[in-house]
């Protein structure tokens, strides 16, 4: 079926919000490593999804797969080696301390059943959450989601829900030296806030380097104090790491450990399955006993014995192929060139990231911070008309978005490098 055709189609079947990528969408039929393939056979470079962490349609996760399919995939509710087995792999990835971990079935549900630890733990439900995230498209999730409920169609925090500010050193109210202190300042000030009401903290909960927010690296310092104020509080920290876990920032296998802190409670998703929906939910066992307060836990397809071979042929790749290693190395060599293109063309405001999670902020003006929206789905739209996919983010749309699958090579980012350049000629001219 013709693009065209397709997407009138999809038009009488779904709802209008079901959103799409590009003004003129596309029609992806094939995937392979780091690449993608249109109806038309045209190859892009995938500079943008995170989820194929192994790479698309990896062969050795899909024989996994194939074999498991042909085997058994049934529930949790009978013993399973593959389920202890998996469970055992990816409790080693995790500080001591976190020792019990649940699967489920999209982050969405991860998100959803950190916030029930939570507030099994403390009694409590008040959360603080940052400004512009986004945890996931539950009724719950948008609550605490800004990015969402202070968004189009949405109707605002709820009185439970408290919103401090990102840590963003560059756009934020913070910039200086200070900044890490100052943000940290923002949480001790809303869980007074809830204290002064007679209210309890349940949850703090953060992305550890934000990505919806426009890729923010946080300032060293700034989660170890935000997390000694929630727990002086009484309240569980709890790290959404589906954006930047298992080696995708290069010098950490999670982005908590770069930031020195152990979170209570830490949620996995997207990539961990490659494209298999698959997330987890890490956390302590004293945390986990409070949860099992007679109701029954249970998800029909989370941690089923499918799940538990994808995952752990994922992770089994991510460490055989050192791939966390490899994100160091190409990042490094993706930064260091965003830099000189940043000398070169003004409309780079910023550029930051760690391994092959970068954001490029792009700006009209470097005092006023202006932020260039426009152009950066323009130049987002020619690189995709070049052959290559990135995406745009933060709350004013102007961060270039760049987190591709693992595999991306130092040749691929030779490929971006040229084509950014491009691209930016002709915006700014
Ligand atoms: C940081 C973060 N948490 C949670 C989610 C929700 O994930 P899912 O769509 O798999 O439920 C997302 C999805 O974009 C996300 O980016």
């Amino acid at each position: 079926m013709n693009k065209d055709e397709c997407l009138k189609k999809r038009l009488k079947v779904t709802g209008g919000n079901l959103s799409l990528g590009y003004s003129d969408p596309l029609k992806i039929v094939r995937g392979e490593m780091q690449y993608l393939f249109d109806e038309s056979g045209k190859r892009y470079l995938d500079a943008y999804n995170n989820v194929p962490h192994v790479g698309h349609c990896h062969p050795e996760v899909v024989e996994a797969a194939c074999k498991q399919m042909q085997t058994l995939n049934t529930n949790t509710r009978y013993l399973s080696d593959h389920f202890n087995a998996y469970a055992e792999d990816l409790l080693a990835t995790m500080p001591a301390a976190l020792d019990t971990c649940f699967f489920l079935n999209s982050a969405s549900e991860a998100n959803e059943l950190a916030l029930r630890l939570s507030r099994a733990v403390t009694g409590h439900k008040d959360t603080i959450v940052a400004e512009s995230a986004y945890h996931g498209h539950t009724t719950t999730l948008i609550d605490i989601s800004p990015y969402k409920h202070n968004g189009p169609g949405g109707t605002g925090a709820p009185d439970w829900v408290h919103t401090v500010p990102n840590p963003d050193t560059y756009r934020g109210k913070y910039r200086g030296d200070d900044a890490a202190s100052s943000y940290a300042q923002t949480v001790r000030d809303a869980i007074a806030q809830i204290e002064q009401s007679d209210r309890g903290l349940a949850a703090f909960i953060a992305e550890t380097y934000p990505s919806v927010g426009g890729q923010i690296i946080t300032p060293d310092g700034y989660l170890s104090t935000v997390y000694q104020h929630v727990r002086k509080a009484g309240g569980v920290c709890i790290a959404d790491e589906v954006q930047t876990c298992y080696g995708r920032i290069g010098n950490a296998f999670y982005a908590f450990d770069q930031q020195g802190v152990v979170p209570d409670v830490v949620v996995l998703g997207k990539p961990i399955g490659n494209g298999h929906p698959l997330a987890a939910v890490v956390t302590r066992r004293e945390i986990a006993d409070a949860f099992d307060n007679g109701m029954e836990f249970f998800s029909t397809f989370g941690g089923s014995t499918l799940s538990c071979v994808v995952g752990k042929k994922v992770l089994e790749i991510t460490h055989r192929d050192g791939l966390q290693q490899h994100a160091l190395e190409v990042g490094r060599k993706l930064l260091s060139g965003f830099d000189q293109l940043k000398d070169k063309y003004p409309l780079i405001g910023d550029v930051r990231g760690a391994g092959l999670f970068i954001g490029i902020e792009l700006v009209k003006d470097h005092e006023s911070l202006e932020p260039a929206a426009s152009e950066a789905t323009q130049i987002s739209n020619a690189l995709k008309d070049a052959g290559i996919l990135i995406g745009t983010d933060g709350p004013f749309h102007n961060v270039l978005k760049i987190r591709p699958p693992m595999p991306f090579s130092n040749d691929d980012a030779d490929e971006l490098l040229t084509s950014l350049a491009q691209c930016l000629e002709k915006v700014q001219s």
